[in-house]
């Protein structure tokens, strides 16, 4: 059996975890042969390869990033992009294909799968929105991040009395500003799923400051305010439509300035929470996928998805992951704010 693999999308802690965890069992229990594609979907589009045999993947599990590079690219819009494909990867004998990516590289292998071809998909995204999946690696990685940036936000807001705003990724659920905003103690939270009221953000910082402490505010990147609109890096989409998202932060702290008088400054982690060595949640989560992985192509389980439900890993189909964005309940939202003010 010969097994493609390839990592795309937005890159993610954990990514070559996985690839160890497929290689290793596939070669020591299985006795398959890899084939690395090059930077997502790029790589069998145009039939760009790298070798992935054990010495490859020696020393990677720490390692963030992807030693197979990552891409947006996206098949489906490239006109016979599918078709490419389907002969590539004939051409290079290859007998079955590993996915590991999130909403937009899982649809595409979905795609592949519908046109006959041998998908076997792996979940990845720090924003952790994928549905079929209780988590996704990268995502605890993120959250530590963001949760160590938050309590050194804490005491320079205190030595300066300023509000202090700390914009997280996440394009349209909250899970990260939800995850670190509790685990850091920030006194707003403010998530894709919930539009908020700005008169009630000005409040939470004015009791805080009543409480002789300094506010803290933990932001999505797709948060707005109700009535209002995404705040966006500039109008270029990339080739999965998805528009640069970042700026929410800075025009809060406009806002709050405006009206309470105080200062406001904002801090945007952006890539620094996509890049850098997994926690060892991460590290086991991926490496379990990854082994999970192979063994579903060992069972030919085609057009499946390896999955976290409690703490067993199970295979769902593909579409499951795929078919609805997993937002933040208002439950967990509303849990949260016992600490807004
Ligand atoms: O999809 C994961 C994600 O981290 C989003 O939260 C974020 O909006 C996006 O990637 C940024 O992507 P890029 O690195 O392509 O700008």
């Amino acid at each position: 059996m010969r097994v493609g693999v390839l990592t795309g999308g937005g890159d993610c802690p954990g990514l070559n975890a996985v690839i160890r965890g497929v290689v290793r069992r596939g070669i020591a229990d299985y006795g398959y042969e890899f084939v690395g594609f090059r930077d997502g979907w790029r790589g069998p589009l145009e039939g760009v390869t790298m070798p992935l045999d054990i010495p490859a993947v020696r020393g990677i599990l720490p390692r963030g990033g992807t030693i197979l590079g990552s891409s947006r690219t996206n098949p489906i819009k490239i006109e016979g992009g599918i078709e490419r494909i389907e002969r590539n990867l004939e051409d290079l004998g290859i007998d079955a294909l590993i996915a590991i990516g999130g909403e937009d590289t899982l649809g595409v292998a979905t795609t592949l799968t519908e046109h006959g071809f041998h998908v076997i998909g792996v979940p990845k995204t720090i924003d952790n929105d994928l549905s079929a999946t209780d988590y996704t690696f990268g995502f605890d990685t993120a959250v530590t991040i963001a949760t160590e940036a938050i309590d050194r936000l804490h005491t320079t807001a205190e030595s300066h009395h300023r509000i202090l705003i700390c914009e997280v990724m996440g394009r349209h659920a909250g899970w990260i500003a939800l995850h670190a905003g509790m685990a850091g103690g920030a006194n707003g939270i403010l998530i894709p799923e919930v539009p908020f009221d700005l008169d009630e953000v000005v409040g939470w910082v004015e009791s805080r400051f009543k409480a002789s402490y300094a506010p803290i505010l933990c932001v999505s990147e797709g948060a707005l305010p109700k009535g209002g609109d995404l705040v966006t890096k500039d109008q270029s989409l990339d080739s999965f439509g998805h528009v640069k998202l970042s700026g929410i932060g800075e025009w809060l702290a406009q806002q709050i300035e405006d009206r309470t008088g105080n200062e406001a400054r904002t801090t945007v982690l952006g890539h620094i929470q996509r890049g850098g060595s997994p926690t060892a949640f991460d590290r086991v989560l991926a490496t379990r996928f990854g082994l999970n992985a192979i063994a579903a192509v060992k069972d030919e389980a085609w057009g499946t998805m390896v999955a976290l439900q409690g703490t067993d890993i199970v295979r769902v189909p593909l579409h499951e992951a795929t078919d609805v964005l997993k937002t933040v309940p208002i439950e967990r939202y509303v849990e949260a704010s016992a600490f807004f003010g």
